[in-house]
């Protein structure tokens, strides 16, 4: 058991396995502040991708990273990500960024960087964090980690389906390209690599509804609370 007073729930897992939805879900049942962590990568490679920066020069990198101000503001009924004051929450959900952002993940400046921001956000609040490192690096004495899975298929249809709604066209194959190579880049980088936690609990939500996946969630952090 840790001496904080907040409680960290970790969600971590593959690409579109469904991990922000059921993060969003339970930081508003709970009344926790969620945080995207992979919306902060993203943010990173648009600006990258804007600024041309050459990923393989340090000192541009570095340079960039001091320039770069990522902020979460709470809207109605959703939270924004902007870069250096702009909205870019649409604009980092696009597939070009989805193309570049786990090779972006993979420098170990830019992890530092973000990986800072992130226990920065956790200081005192009570979060729900998703993303590939959080029960691992980011927060290894997470009140509760959660690793999430599901069957390859199932997560190239859902996201699919979310393009689509959003008016990208785009096919299954390449969808199933991305993933696979998303996967790939995320479990084999040198640093902080996509693995389940030893102590995370796993949720494969391949048959599951968003239902079912949250009262799993919620069952869990009920018995976490009462011994914390
Ligand atoms: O969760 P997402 O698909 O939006 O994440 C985008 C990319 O960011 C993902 O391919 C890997 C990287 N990422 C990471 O390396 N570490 C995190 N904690 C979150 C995301």
């Amino acid at each position: 058991m840790t001496h904080r007073h907040n409680f960290i729930i970790a969600i971590d897992g593959f690409s579109s396995c469904g991990k922000s939805t059921v993060a969003k879900a339970l930081a508003k049942k709970l009344k926790f502040v969620f945080i995207d962590s992979g919306a902060m990568y993203r943010a990173v490679t648009l600006y990258f991708m804007r600024e041309q920066i050459d990923l393989e020069n340090g000192e541009a990198v570095a340079n960039a990273l001091e320039n770069i101000h990522i902020d979460f503001i709470p809207n109605s009924d959703k939270t924004e990500i902007h870069l250096n004051d702009e909205d870019i929450s649409d604009e980092i959900r696009q597939m070009y960024i989805s193309d570049k952002v786990s090779e972006v993940s993979t420098i170990k400046a830019v992890r530092t960087a973000m990986v800072a921001q992130q226990q920065k956000l956790g200081k005192r609040r009570n979060i729900v964090m998703d993303g590939r490192d959080i029960g691992t690096t980011v927060f290894p004495d997470a009140d509760l980690k959660i690793f999430m899975t599901a069957d390859p298929q199932v997560r190239a249809a859902r996201r699919y389906l979310e393009l689509l709604s959003k008016g990208e066209q785009v096919t299954m194959e390449e969808i199933i390209k991305n993933l696979a190579h998303r996967d790939h880049i995320d479990s084999t980088r040198e640093e902080s690599p996509l693995r389940k936690a030893e102590d995370a609990i796993v949720l494969d939500n391949s048959h599951m509804t968003q239902e079912d996946q949250l009262t799993f969630v919620i069952d869990e952090y009920t018995k976490r609370r009462a011994s914390k």
